[in-house]
């Protein structure tokens, strides 16, 4: 019977402290305290037991009793004062405004890149980051001993390859996977052995463009190269070509846009210098050493393909000073690029 009080007691205990209004409350004392509660009934039979058990089980179901009874009143006040609060609501409050997400500022360059690109009548296509030494230099015309391969020092994995050091890996890829004409952008993060400062990260973004067809010509790099800069940068961006060295191009150039911030005219200017001029990539004419690697015919077919890095582009067009920003992940830095400002 001792068993039983203290079970009885636990399994009211429980269910009080769960009652999730004054009505179930209310059941609940007529069903633990009421005449017909199985308390009760066990005070009724402690009559009948031998005199020297009765006290202790008396004094037993009188603490169950007492406990029942200060949970119910306890969870009364409670439940009450939940109902006070509840009518206390001021609804003339204004409400709490939701937390809104932002696009990171290199998703948002991103998604503007391809809708130039594509208005231009390019393909979006994609490549792996973690690549094989084929696609990142020897079919880019860089072969193992080639000098260009100092600057793309990268991370090597023990059996799957490398972390591309450049997005002019999917060039490859899509001339692999189709025949001319090829007209695509791609977007995506590439990785170097960089040590990080301002200016420098190991991890970092490009967009790759590749043109073939029958007499694609430098005119249409440049014209392509131009309508980029002017869209991204306004229209009165001018463009400037210097010639420089790919392995998988020829001829190549470095390709500049006029700096928007500042025409030029600012030593102190944080993106020109007071140059005038943004060092922006890389472009060139496809070299038929890599037409022909890759089973094109050079005497048919010619095209450009050119590069460019993303950080700096969004650094320029967002004003952010330092490149270590973008991968920190904190969240005071994107929440800066909602809608809202
Ligand atoms: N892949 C080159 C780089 O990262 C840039 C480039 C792309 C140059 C396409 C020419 C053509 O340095």
């Amino acid at each position: 019977m001792l068993e039983d009080l203290q079970e009885l007691q636990k399994a009211a205990a429980e269910d009080i402290q769960h009652a999730e209004n004054l009505t179930v409350l209310e059941n609940l004392r007529v069903r633990y305290l009421g005449r017909k509660s199985q308390l009760r009934h066990i005070m009724g039979q402690i009559g009948h037991l031998p005199a020297d058990q009765r006290p202790q089980l008396g004094q037993a179901a009188g603490r169950a009793q007492s406990a029942i009874q200060n949970a119910l009143e306890a969870r009364q006040q409670s439940l009450q004062k939940t109902i006070e609060a509840d009518s206390q609501i001021d609804v003339t409050l204004p409400g709490r405004t939701p937390r809104r997400g932002a696009l990171h500022p290199l998703s948002k360059l991103i998604d503007e890149l391809s809708d130039v690109f594509r208005g231009m009548g390019f393909d979006l296509a994609d490549g792996p980051e973690v690549e094989d030494e084929y696609h990142n230099f020897d079919a880019l015309n860089t072969p193992a001993d080639h000098p260009a391969r100092d600057l793309h020092d990268t991370f090597y994995l023990r059996e799957t390859g490398l972390l591309r050091t450049h997005t002019s890996t999917v060039q490859i890829r899509v001339m692999e996977s189709q025949p001319p004409p090829v007209r695509i952008v791609s977007l995506g993060r590439c990785y170097r052995k960089e040590t990080v400062d301002a200016t420098h990260h190991f991890a970092f973004h490009q967009i790759e463009g590749l043109f073939v067809d029958r007499d694609v010509s430098f005119a249409d790099l440049k014209g392509t190269i131009e309508s980029m800069g002017k869209q991204l940068l306004g229209d009165d961006t001018r463009v400037r070509f210097r010639s420089h060295f790919f392995p998988f191009t020829e001829p190549s150039v470095e390709y500049d846009f006029s700096c928007s911030i500042c025409n030029g005219e600012d030593m102190r200017c944080s993106i020109c210098k007071g140059t005038g001029w943004i060092e922006i990539a890389g472009a060139g004419m496809v070299d038929p050493a890599v037409f022909t690697s890759i089973g094109y015919d050079p005497e048919q077919y010619s095209g450009f393909a050119f590069g460019m890095g993303l950080e700096r582009m969004a650094m320029i067009r967002y004003g952010i000073d330092d490149v270590r920003l973008f991968l920190d992940n904190d969240l005071r830095f994107t929440r800066q690029f909602s809608t809202r400002g």
